[in-house]
C-alpha cells in the first residue's frame, strides 16, 4: 500500500518497543490531524461529498473489529451528540445475522487501521451489492476497504507496527469527532465549532500523561504484574474505554481482563471478585461519577485491589491517576493513555514480546 511512510517511522530509534513509540506519538498525531483537516481559513473541514451523504442518511452503521470497534462505540456518542443521526455500532463478524436494515437511507462507516480486516471487508461487499454509500476511516491509503468504499478519511498516524493498536484508536476517534462537528455545523445544530481548540487541549493532556509514564510503570508493578485476572469498570464513555483498556491488557500481558459496565457488576459478575483482584475504575463521566465510585467500593468491600483513573474536576484524594480536564465528549482520547501504558509495562514486566504478542497478527485477513 502507499501509506505516507518516512524512514524513521519504521525505526524504533531509542525505543525498546514500537508500542511505546506509538503511545508517545499520539499528541503529535492529534496535531497532525488538525492540520490535515483544516481549510485555508483555519476551519475544520472534510470532503463535502461525505458531509452531503451523511446529511441525507437517516441511520449510520459503524462496522469494525477489535480496537476499531471500541473506537466506533465512542464514535456513536460523538455522531449522535453532534449530528442527531441515529447510529448503530456492530462488530464486523456479527453484522447481518437477522438484523434487518431499519433504514431507507443508511450510511456505513467502516473503521479499520489496516483497511484489510476480512470480517469488515465481507460486510462492505454486501453493502456495495445493496448500493448503500460507505466511508472507510483507515490508516492505510490504498487499502482494500478504502478502495472498495465510496469515501475515505485517513488517520495520517504513520505506520502502526505494534500488534496492539494505540495511536490508531485515538486517531479514529479524533477523525470521527471532526466529521461529526462538520456535519453538525452543516445541520445548524452547532453554532461554533470547538473541536479545533478541544483536540489541541487533548494533545496537551496526552503529552502530560506520557511525560509522567514512570508513575504508571510503578502502578503497573503494584497492581497488575502478578495478577491472574483484572477488571476495568466505567459508565457511558468510561465503559467504552474500559472495553478498550481490557483488550489492551489481555492481548499483550495475557491477564484475563474484563471491561465491564460499572452498574452491571452487582447483577452477577461481582461474584468473581476475590481478595486482591485488581479493579480499575474510569471516572470522567460527570453525571455518574458518584455511582461508579460506589460500584468500585462494592468491589473493595469484597477484597478488590482498586485503582481510580479520574478526570480533573471529578477527582478525589487517593485517586491514583488524574488526567487533565478536556471536553467530556473527548475524554476517551485521554483516559485511554494511562491504560495503554499500564498494559505496556505489565507486558514488559512479564517478559512478553510487547509488539508481537502470542497468537496474534497485526491485520486479521481471515474470517
Ligand atoms: C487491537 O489492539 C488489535 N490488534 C485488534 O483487535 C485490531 O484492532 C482488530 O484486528 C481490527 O484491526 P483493523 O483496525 O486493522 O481493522
Amino acid at each position: 500500500y502507499t501509506a505516507e511512510i518516512d524512514s524513521d517511522d519504521l525505526e524504533k530509534g531509542t525505543y525498546p518497543y514500537y508500542m511505546l513509540k506509538e503511545i508517545d506519538e499520539q499528541p503529535a498525531v492529534m496535531r497532525k490531524l488538525l492540520l490535515k483537516y483544516q481549510d485555508e481559513n483555519g476551519k475544520l473541514t472534510v470532503d463535502q461529498e461525505i458531509v452531503d451523504t451523511m446529511l441525507e442518511s437517516d441511520r449510520i452503521y459503524i462496522i469494525a473489529a477489535g480496537t476499531s470497534y471500541h473506537a466506533g462505540l465512542v464514535g456513536k456518542q460523538l455522531i449522535e451528540s453532534m449530528t442527531h443521526i441515529p447510529t448503530e455500532v456492530h462488530v464486523s463478524s456479527e453484522f447481518g445475522y437477522h438484523t434487518p436494515l431499519l433504514s431507507e437511507k443508511p450510511f456505513f462507516i467502516f473503521i479499520s487501521q489496516s483497511g484489510e480486516t476480512a470480517d469488515s471487508r465481507q460486510v462492505l461487499v454486501k453493502t456495495n451489492a445493496l448500493g448503500h454509500p460507505s466511508l472507510t476511516v483507515t490508516n492505510v491509503s490504498g487499502s482494500t476497504l478504502s478502495r472498495e468504499s465510496n469515501f475515505t478519511l485517513l488517520l495520517n498516524a504513520g505506520p502502526e507496527i505494534a500488534v496492539a493498536s494505540t495511536k490508531a484508536y485515538t486517531a479514529q476517534i479524533a477523525v470521527l469527532a471532526i466529521l461529526s462537528e462538520v456535519v453538525g455545523i452543516s445541520k445548524g445544530l452547532i453554532k461554533k465549532g470547538t473541536m479545533l481548540h478541544d483536540i489541541g487541549i487533548v494533545a496537551n493532556a496526552m503529552q502530560a500523561i506520557v511525560d509522567d509514564k514512570e508513575k504508571i510503570e510503578e502502578l503497573a508493578a503494584d497492581y497488575l504484574s502478578i495478577s491472574r485476572n483484572a477488571f476495568y469498570i466505567g459508565r457511558g464513555m468510561d465503559y467504552h474505554v474500559a472495553l478498550e483498556a481490557a483488550l489492551k491488557l489481555k492481548e499483550i500481558s495475557y491477564i484475563q481482563t474484563e471491561g465491564f459496565a460499572a452498574g452491571e457488576l452487582k447483577h452477577g459478575t461481582i461474584a468473581l471478585i476475590e481478595e486482591g483482584t485488581p479493579v480499575i475504575a474510569l471516572v470522567t463521566e460527570k453525571g455518574v461519577a458518584g455511582h461508579t465510585r460506589g460500584n468500585l467500593q462494592e468491589t473493595q468491600a469484597r477484597g478488590a485491589h482498586t485503582m481510580v483513573i479520574s478526570m480533573d474536576g471529578l477527582n478525589r484524594p487517593g485517586d491514583q491517576i488524574v488526567i487533565p480536564h478536556v471536553n467530556p465528549l473527548l475524554s476517551a482520547l485521554v483516559s485511554v493513555i494511562p491504560t495503554q501504558l499500564l498494559s505496556y509495562y505489565c507486558s514488559l514486566h512479564r517478559g512478553n514480546d510487547v509488539d508481537k504478542p502470542r497468537n496474534l497478527a497485526k491485520s486479521v485477513t481471515v474470517e
